[in-house]
């Protein structure tokens, strides 16, 4: 070993115990500020309101807020952001008698100041280093204008578009979303905890929000165990594996009981079995919503609830600060308790250097340049184009993308061709952001020699059909229509839910009369969600979903319809044909009466009025070019579980652009204890080849990708037959294999 490698491997060996010393010496200065805090000084770090009284619009508490928080009742603040606001306002808790900082949280879903794509949009990239990258450039420009701590990432498993959260999220997979949740977390927390290009993660809703009834939000959850154990729990186990600093629990009950005061979840699971040591903070209000709900009788008693169960630190319900001084007197909560919470608290202000430095990351300098840095734009769009799916491209052989430079004319047309608003989507901070780039301006700008002219046809939501007219005038004398339709950005995230996914407003009509002048359509879709788009998807000539693809989303549009930059996104949730067939993914049972054949489905699990398949299913997105899958090897017939196999094949790109794509793996476990899905993905990749490349693509099998809890809940495998599929989507298998794991010794 060489001198270099000899010290890099004795630093890479003393770093834990590094981390250990500096855990005790935490511990050790919590424990003597714990010991000076009166009961009242402790609730006060449970605490935590809404900035917007004290920066926002002037309200009646505006004084008295302000005392609160010199007199140490409040410990932490959302919406407080900018340096010279969290300057001011941790100036004034710097007053109270122990001079303990506050946390300053904030909404960062998709960026700061740039403006990424929605979630579930970067999620369709499968791209975990451009999907960290974008979380980290967010932290980079929050931790930057003083936020310490961001509720972000959203790790809810939904497979119900009728929710308006599911933008939010990672998609329908356990397994893509806990690579997702893993990649976020890195993201946001970077390196170290502490740094001023960081902030803290918070891995939310536990739990299981996404499966509200009927897609409804705030809805009630009833589900098995086994499902929340196998299909909702683990993104949030990805999540905490990956460091996240906090958890956030949820508005919903689960089976009976309000998640916020569940026990189960946030004890048992989270707390112990899982090991969790940070803290979590409850939902808006959800402490006082379990009133409401029906299992607190007052506000009072929604605070002893919470904190016994093991929600930490209240956000804006002021039931701990009003109540919890005394339950604690009365011993309805053990002072144990309440020191535990506190602790989890104190721990993470020590350990972001707020009491060394408690403007640390209110740099007015720093605010100033790192908003400025142009390479977060062209961060995001390069997530941006990674994160549009080509969901159809030409009917019967003829390809409308891209579209050509040379002298053509393109019409630009619809309600969302020049809007910027909507291109940033839900969940962005108030005031100050990047410009957006719209899509009709980005396709002036890369469109060469082709001539654009535009009509927006209708206002953003297509109330009317007054301009109809005067954008069927404009398609008739173009060559190519590019159509941008979908939904406004307000129409999904908290508290957007709808029954009706199709088109909002005039839009389907306003397509009718452009394909009826008989030039080609190529669609472009925004949305945060699946929508139903029945007739343009079996009519328009190509469709792009863009989802709501951030600050420099007209760009990215621009480059993957003239073919500058090759899609290579794929869905990362179901596309339902109709309402009516939701909840649909692909990870379905088959059940004991499948649909073999479309045409006889006779008292099979079946509808009467609608095939089984999706629109669009999981997994799917097409290229400029065209991949070949052939030779796949398993390298064993058989595996002892303490064995690995390798399943290996070739793959082609036989078109004539460069490009990616991205190869999933899919299993089934053929018999076993508890039925298991008909597919489940156990792996990706994301293979970029030139024209004419061809490269050998390998993944390892062992037991732990075989295994799923049993009906005891208990991780495993268990021996027999499993179908290994390779495809371009999970409709889209190209190749099969097998293997047989054999009994423990
Ligand atoms: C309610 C939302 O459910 C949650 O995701 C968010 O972090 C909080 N409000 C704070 O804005």
């Amino acid at each position: 070993m060489t001198m270099k490698k000899t010290t890099l491997a004795l630093a890479a060996a003393l770093l834990p115990l590094l981390a250990h010393a500096q855990d005790a010496q935490i511990e050790s200065k919590v424990a003597a500020l714990m010991k000076q805090m009166t009961v009242a000084e402790k609730v006060g770090q449970l605490h935590q309101i809404s900035g917007r009284l004290v920066t926002g619009p002037t309200s009646s508490d505006y004084a008295a807020t302000l005392a609160d928080i010199r007199l140490g009742k409040v410990g932490s603040m959302l919406n407080v952001k900018g340096v010279a606001d969290t300057r001011a306002i941790q100036a004034l808790a710097l007053q109270s008698r122990l001079h303990i900082p506050l946390l300053f949280g904030q909404d960062v879903i998709h960026g700061y100041h740039t403006v990424f794509p929605v979630p579930l949009g970067e999620s369709a990239s499968w791209d975990m280093e451009a999907i960290e990258q974008s979380a980290h450039i967010a932290a980079r420009e929050a931790a930057a204008a003083g936020i310490h701590w961001t509720f972000a990432p959203m790790v809810d498993v939904a497979r119900d578009p009728r929710w308006g959260r599911v933008m939010e999220g990672a998609g329908e997979d356990a397994f893509l979303g806990s690579a997702i949740a893993r990649a976020r977390v890195h993201g946001f927390q970077g390196k170290q905890l502490g740094a001023t290009d960081s902030v803290m993660a918070t891995a939310k809703h536990f739990a299981a929000y996404g499966a509200a009834v009927a897609g409804r939000d705030y809805n009630a959850v009833d589900m098995s165990n086994q499902q929340l154990f196998e299909v909702y729990l683990p993104p949030f186990k990805a999540a905490l594996d990956a460091g996240a600093a906090t958890f956030m629990n949820s508005f919903n009950t689960l089976n009976g009981i309000p998640a916020t005061g569940n026990a189960f979840l946030q004890h048992d699971i989270l707390k112990d079995s899982w090991n969790f040591k940070g803290f979590v903070v409850s939902d808006w209000g959800s402490v006082r919503e379990m009133v409401p709900h029906g299992y607190a009788s007052d506000l009072a008693d929604a605070s002893v609830k919470a904190i016994n169960a093991g929600s930490d630190m209240d956000m804006e319900s002021y039931a701990h600060i009003k109540h919890l001084e005394d339950a604690v007197k009365s011993g309805k909560v053990n002072m144990k308790t309440l020191d535990d919470a506190v602790q989890r608290i104190l721990y993470k202000k020590f350990e972001l250097g707020l009491f060394d430095d408690p403007y640390r990351y209110s740099v007015a300098a720093r605010e100033k340049a790192v908003l400025a840095d142009p390479s977060h734009r062209a961060a995001a769009l390069d997530v941006a184009q990674k994160s549009l799916v080509l969901l159809k491209n030409g009917v019967a052989g003829a390809k409308p993308l891209p579209l050509s430079r040379a002298a053509q004319k393109i019409a630009v047309i619809g309600p969302l061709a020049d809007a910027r608003r909507d291109l940033e989507g839900g969940w962005v901070v108030e005031g100050d952001r990047a410009p957006v780039v719209s899509i009709l301006e980005g396709i002036r700008s890369h469109a060469g020699k082709a001539e654009v002219s535009y009509a927006p046809a209708c206002d953003t939501r297509c109330s009317g059909t007054e301009g109809f007219a005067e954008a069927v005038a404009t398609a008739s004398k173009a060559d190519v229509v590019v159509l941008a339709v979908g939904e406004t950005w307000d129409l999904s995230g908290e508290a957007k839910s709808r029954t009706d996914i199709t088109l909002p407003g005039h839009q389907e009509q306003l397509f009718a009369a452009l394909k009826a002048t008989g030039k080609p359509i190529v669609v472009v879709m925004l949305a945060g969600r699946p929508l139903v788009f029945n007739t343009i998807a079996e009519q328009a000539d190509a469709i792009v979903y863009a989802w709501f693809p951030g600050s420099e989303g007209g760009n990215a549009v621009a480059n993957v319809l003239f073919g500058d930059y090759n899609p290579s996104a794929k869905l990362p949730i179901t596309f339902p044909r109709s309402v009516g067939q939701i909840p649909l993914s692909y990870a379905q049972y088959n059940t004991g009466r499948p649909v073999t054949d479309e045409k006889n489905v006779v008292y099979k699990s079946a509808y009467i009025d609608s095939v089984n398949t999706p629109r669009y299913a999981f997994g799917h997105g097409l290229s400029y070019t065209d991949f070949k899958y052939s030779g796949l090897t398993v390298s064993s017939k058989e595996m002892s579980p303490s064995q690995q196999v390798t399943l290996s094949f070739d793959l082609a790109n036989t078109g004539k652009a460069e490009g990616t794509e991205i190869v999933q793996l899919y299993l089934r476990d053929m018999v076993a204890s508890v039925v298991r899905p008909v597919k489940e993905l156990k792996g990706f990749q994301k293979i970029h080849l030139q024209a004419g490349e061809q490269r050998r693509v390998s993944f390892t099998i062992d037991r732990e990708l075989l295994s799923f809890f049993n009906s005891q809940l208990v991780w495993g495998a268990e021996a027999g037959d499993f179908k290994l599929m390779v495809g371009s989507a999970s409709d889209d298998i190209r190749l099969e294999g097998a293997v047989k794991l054999l009994p423990s010794k």
